[in-house]
């Protein structure tokens, strides 16, 4: 079941990641910037990332990859909010080019492991919003959802 919910929640953010994004769009509900870090350091995203910050983390942790993919900033390929969606639910959507690390993509997918079967979705909404932070994306219209308190 929870793997239906983020197929379908895949599926509406690959359709909006195409050429029409004059369409109505799709968001993820707000989520809270504590917890999408409790998330972030749970799932050991800093083994293969570091993010400006959690320097101290990362040490703590034996690297996977020989050079850590940098998280957020400007050096990141990632420009809009189903590019960054995207990349935590299939990592191997888009692969990184030009990227010297061999241990990277193995026969043609990426070596980031894919949480979907492990990750709740009120995790990956916290985990989202917390990468938002740490991305310079472009303006996007919100999903409006009704607050169920
Ligand atoms: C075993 C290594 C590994 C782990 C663990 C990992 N990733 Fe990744 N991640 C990668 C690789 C490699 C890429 C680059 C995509 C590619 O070319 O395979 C990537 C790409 C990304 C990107 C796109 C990067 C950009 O700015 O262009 C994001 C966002 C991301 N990962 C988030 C996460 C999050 C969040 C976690 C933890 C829940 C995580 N990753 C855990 C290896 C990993």
């Amino acid at each position: 079941m929870k793997t239906f919910v983020l197929t379908a929640l895949f599926m509406a953010i690959a359709g909006l990641s195409g050429c029409d994004t004059s369409s109505q769009g799709f968001s993820l509900p707000q989520g809270n910037v504590e917890q999408g870090e409790q998330v972030f350091l749970k799932y050991q995203c800093l083994r293969c990332h570091t993010m400006p910050g959690y320097e101290a983390e990362a040490e703590k942790l034996s690297g996977a990859l020989q050079t850590p993919l940098q998280l957020g900033g400007q050096v990141s390929r990632i420009r809009t909010y189903p590019e960054l969606v995207t990349s935590v639910m299939n990592p191997s959507h888009r692969l990184a080019q030009g990227y010297d690390g061999a241990d990277v993509q193995v026969d043609g997918q990426s070596v980031m492991p894919n949480f979907n079967d492990v990750m709740t979705v009120t995790e990956l909404v916290n985990l989202v919003y917390f990468l938002e932070e740490h991305y310079e994306i472009e303006p996007y219209p919100r999903t409006e959802y009704v607050s169920p308190h």
